[in-house]
């Protein structure tokens, strides 16, 4: 049985196409359903996610994941989309922008109340569910493209939301998938110097690493965990590596003293070759086919 808490759009026949039993979409509350979703932050939000200081690295890294996510997903008009932990909707609104029809499935009620308010800012709508990916309300086959961007280290069970992705895909319609690799090459060098650093000094942390997990995530996947779950359900098709670095020691230290033009080189020259060495890269991007 689908999951869905409650619709929060007004794009009710763009949600009709996605399920022809109506009650299970549209109507809003049943305990037995939200008891599912135990386990699930119905009330995450974003405001720790961003550092206070945002170092070039950290700019760049996260300019390129959703350039080029958006240059995978093809978001046109008579594409319908689903992006599955849709947060904010910042990509969504995009998509929609581009032409594409966008449904958000999103289970908290605070970042729900975010995408809302940004698609009356920028005044595009989509159409927002409050649902987990575990247990998506929609039929199956009913999607062209199904988006995932930063969100499946959240998921209480990132394998059971894959299979329900893959169920809602059409047969030929394309998955989208984008994580962060905490086997990168610059957290890699970054927990050896700092194990180094720590048997010499007696001095303490108390902040956490970039390469540890932080709190709100409930798995650490790498690239081939990554590849190795997705292929459960779909046809790996390509895997992107994008940015390469992040959390190297005083890296961001070193490229906010660069100048401006010399830090964005060295980034993309480096971003270059994470394209090619997705394993070593700090963020993943897998496109995929539903298998048939
Ligand atoms: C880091 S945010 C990513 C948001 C967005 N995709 C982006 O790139 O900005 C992860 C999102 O996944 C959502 N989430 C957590 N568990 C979920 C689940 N089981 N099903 C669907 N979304 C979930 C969280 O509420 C959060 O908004």
């Amino acid at each position: 049985m689908p999951v869905c808490l409650g619709v929060y759009s007004d794009n009710r026949g763009l949600l009709l196409m996605l399920e022809p039993k109506r009650e299970s979409v549209l109507e809003a509350k049943d305990m037995s359903e939200e008891s599912r979703c135990s386990g699930i932050d119905l009330a995450w939000d974003d405001s720790h996610v961003m550092p206070e200081v945002i170092t070039p690295e950290v700019e760049f890294m996260f300019r390129k994941m959703t350039e080029v996510f958006f240059s995978e997903i093809g978001a046109k008009p008579g594409v319908l989309v689903l992006d599955v932990g849709c947060g904010r909707g910042l990509d969504g609104v995009r998509m929609s922008q581009e032409g594409a029809s966008v449904v958000g499935v999103e289970p908290s009620d605070i970042m729900l109340r975010h995408a809302r308010d940004y698609m009356r800012e920028s005044g595009t709508s989509i159409a927002l569910v409050r649902a987990i990916g575990e247990y998506l309300p929609f039929r199956s086959a009913c999607v062209d493209k199904v988006v995932c961007k930063g969100a499946l280290d959240h998921f209480a069970d990132p394998a059971r939301v894959l299979e329900e992705m893959a169920r809602v895909l059409k047969v030929g319609g394309r998955a989208v998938i984008v994580v962060a690799n905490f086997e990168s090459l610059g957290f890699k060098i970054g927990r050896a110097v700092y194990s180094l650093w720590k048997s010499l000094s007696t001095e303490r942390v108390s902040f956490k690493m970039p390469w540890e997990i932080p709190d709100d995530h409930t798995y650490r996947f790498d690239y081939r965990l990554l590849k190795r779950m997705v292929s459960q359900c779909f046809t790996v098709e390509k895997v992107k590596g994008i940015s390469l670095l992040f959390g190297l020691p005083w890296w961001g230290a070193f490229l906010s003293r660069c100048p401006a033009k010399l830090a964005q080189t060295i980034l993309a020259l480096l971003d270059k070759i994470a394209r090619r060495l997705p394993w070593l890269s700090d963020v993943v991007l897998v496109s995929c086919t539903r298998r048939t």
